[in-house]
């Protein structure tokens, strides 16, 4: 008999192992002469269910089993900028470096961090102090004598340009710091001790860790009252996310989740951004993990990565490394937030997540509900976007970080009442539908303006109010006009659109701009693939001044839509050459002109030619 942990039997990646020491759910075990890493999921009397992380051809019942005793957990410090993990924090670069081919890892065991570098830590930082919407740059210094509690910033180090990575008391911990040393030192190399209420000395190193599955705890929750502003204009006005808000992106095959979600990592306004790439196609993330560390952020001129953490797991992993991969990044979100950073977060495609969480359900043969999923999936996918939120950290100075959380989903057949998807829409504020109809018809991004939704416009509307008193107004009457267009052209496609009245046309022809010059956006054209929050109210102000315009010469002098749209302005061409070309074209291609300054002088010149047409109908406009 033996007494020793060690393999019972093997089934896939599922193994069931005998007499594993002080077992318990959430584990983490090494498994066999290998030491495969896996994760104990279920307890059965003497015997234990593991999902193995990787790939087991080869093991043999009888192999050891050896409890680590400690959950899975993510090692943070200074050093996590610029890295693309899997998920379970190995360093894919690394292994590419290593292996030439990002899919063996077998055997394989890299620290999450280098724990030879050496970072300059100072016992000195900076957060930002919000003052309604406004933000403001306050210094500290910590001193041999202060209490700290956890949570508790005690210095900093300039982890890239564009991040100062602070240092914090990590969870459990509060008393006076006896000693603070300032200078270079690696994250496992103490540089503060602290002494503990009962006497007992603590050293401090720039290292902590956080089992992945349990959400790291703050004070309060604070609402959502500031955008994250995207730059992506059909996001930004009509379907908005807050900064700790969650939404979700779910669309069929092709649409646009991937395209979409690499814009608003690139964009979006946040100090701090995790992508998570989720068993999606294998080359994808191959040219990722070749790529990623070269992309240039727009804002900054820098590269992306010294803003950015990647986790990529291909497809050919076992799932089991798919699934954690989600709570390694969100957990490492957190941490940032927890620094006072307003953190997003981008998942790629939760779907096989959750396939994922299908595939291991069925091996430990639960009893399904919807389509092979397990009961819990809900309870999964909530606690997931539930880690999303605006709030107060813990510990010393008072500061607010968040984390915004965004999700595509992948709905087979582009059917959105299968479980992932419909689960989702529960549980987010934002809704960002992709059409396959729109996507088709190259309507990028194929985000439908009917189906989509943002439960979070009005907590945006002080924000809003303040910034640009027209812009709700503005907003408000275009969501109507394309309302109004959906239903007229239910009727067009009957009677087709020339038999329509002039004043229904008319509103056809605002949709038709609206749906040209502003909805569609360019993600690969270098001036339209971020448009500036003010450039987006002038924009839609312009369209819907014309629609003012054009509504009054339909209603007051009985224009045609025909001689309406037939009105045509001169612009140069960039070559230097004169030429009449249609007012509606131009209004729809101001998206691609850098600045506003063009808006207003086009504007001007649309602005008198349809005076003249008022003119000859008996109409002041
Ligand atoms: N904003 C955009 N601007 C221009 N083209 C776009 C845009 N969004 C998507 N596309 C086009 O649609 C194609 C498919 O997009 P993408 O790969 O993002 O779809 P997906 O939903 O992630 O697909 P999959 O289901 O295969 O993961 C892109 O290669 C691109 O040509
Ligand atoms: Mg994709």
């Amino acid at each position: 008999m033996n007494e020793e942990g060690h393999v019972y039997r093997v089934s896939g990646t599922l193994v069931i192992a005998e007499n594993v020491k002080n077992a318990k759910i959430g584990d983490v075990v090494h498994i066999g002469e290998q030491e495969l890493l896996g994760e104990i999921v279920r307890i059965i009397g003497n015997k234990v269910a593991i999902q193995c992380f990787e790939d087991t051809t080869g093991l043999r019942p009888g192999e050891p089993v050896i409890n680590t005793n400690k959950p899975l957990v993510a090692e943070l410090a200074p050093g996590l900028l610029g890295q693309i993990y899997d998920g379970l924090q190995m360093p894919e670069k690394k292994l590419f470096e290593l292996t030439e081919n990002p899919f063996v890892r077998r055997g394989y065991k890299l620290p999450p961090l280098d724990y030879d570098k050496k970072w300059e830590f100072i016992p000195e930082f900076t957060v930002k102090k919000h003052i309604n919407e406004y933000v403001k740059l306050e210094k500290y210094r910590v001193k041999v004598g202060d209490k700290v509690e956890e949570g508790s910033i005690i210095g900093s180090t300039q982890e890239t340009s564009a991040i100062e990575h602070k240092i914090m008391v990590p969870y459990g911990i509060r008393g006076k710091i006896i000693d603070l040393r300032e200078g270079k030192y690696n994250i496992k190399e103490p540089i503060a001790t602290i002494e503990l209420p009962d006497g007992t000395k603590k050293e401090i190193t720039m290292l902590q860790y956080w089992p992945v599955r349990k959400p790291r705890p703050y004070r309060e929750h604070l609402p959502l009252t500031t955008p994250l502003i995207t730059g992506q204009r059909v996001i930004d006005v009509f379907f908005p996310i807050p900064k700790g808000g969650a939404g979700a992106i779910p669309g069929g095959f092709g649409t646009g989740k991937t395209v979409t979600l690499h814009q608003l990592a690139r964009w979006c306004d946040a100090d701090v951004v995790v992508y998570i790439g989720c068993g999606e196609r294998g080359n994808e993330m191959a040219d990722v993990i070749a790529h990623f560390p070269q992309l240039k952020d727009p804002r900054t001129g820098k590269t992306l990565s010294e803003r950015s953490i990647f986790i990529a797991n291909v497809s050919n992993l076992p799932v089991f490394a798919r699934e954690s991969s989600i709570y390694m990044g969100v957990t490492i979100a957190e941490y940032y937030r927890d620094m006072g950073y307003d953190v997003a977060l981008m998942a790629d495609s939760t779907s096989r997540w959750a396939e994922a969480m299908r595939d291991i359900s069925g091996r430990l043969e639960e009893i399904p509900a919807e389509r092979g999923f397990p009961a819990y999936l809900a309870e999964r996918i909530a606690s997931f976007y539930e880690r999303s939120g605006r709030v107060v950290t813990l510990g010393h100075p008072e500061r607010i970080g968040s984390l915004t959380i965004m999700g595509a989903t992948s709905p087979p057949g582009g059917d959105f009442s299968e479980p992932v998807t419909s689960t989702t829409v529960r549980f987010i504020g934002t809704l960002w539908a992709l059409d396959k109809e729109l996507a088709f018809q190259r309507h990028f991004p194929a985000i439908n303006w009917l189906m989509s939704f943002s439960k979070y416009a009005e907590l945006l509307e002080k924000y809003w109010a303040r910034k640009d008193p027209k812009f709700l107004k503005l907003r408000e009457e275009a969501l109507t006009v394309l309302e109004e267009a959906a239903k007229i052209e239910e009727i067009a496609r009957i009677v087709g659109e020339k038999a329509l009245p002039d004043d229904q046309r008319q509103i056809l022809l605002t949709a038709e701009i609206l749906r040209h010059g502003f909805l569609y956006q360019n993600a690969f054209h270098k001036v339209d693939t971020y448009c500036e929050p003010p450039k987006q109210i002038k924009m839609l102000s312009a369209i819907m001044q014309y629609h003012e315009w054009t509504k009054r010469l339909v209603k007051e002098g009985n224009v045609t839509i025909d001689e309406i749209r037939d009105v045509r302005i001169s612009v140069t061409t960039p070559e230097g050459e004169v030429k009449q070309t249609l007012a509606v074209t131009e209004l729809e291609k101001v998206r691609m002109v850098k600045g506003t300054d063009y808006i207003d002088e086009l504007m001007d010149k649309i602005k008198e030619k349809l005076d003249e047409l008022a003119e000859k109908h008996g109409v002041i406009l």
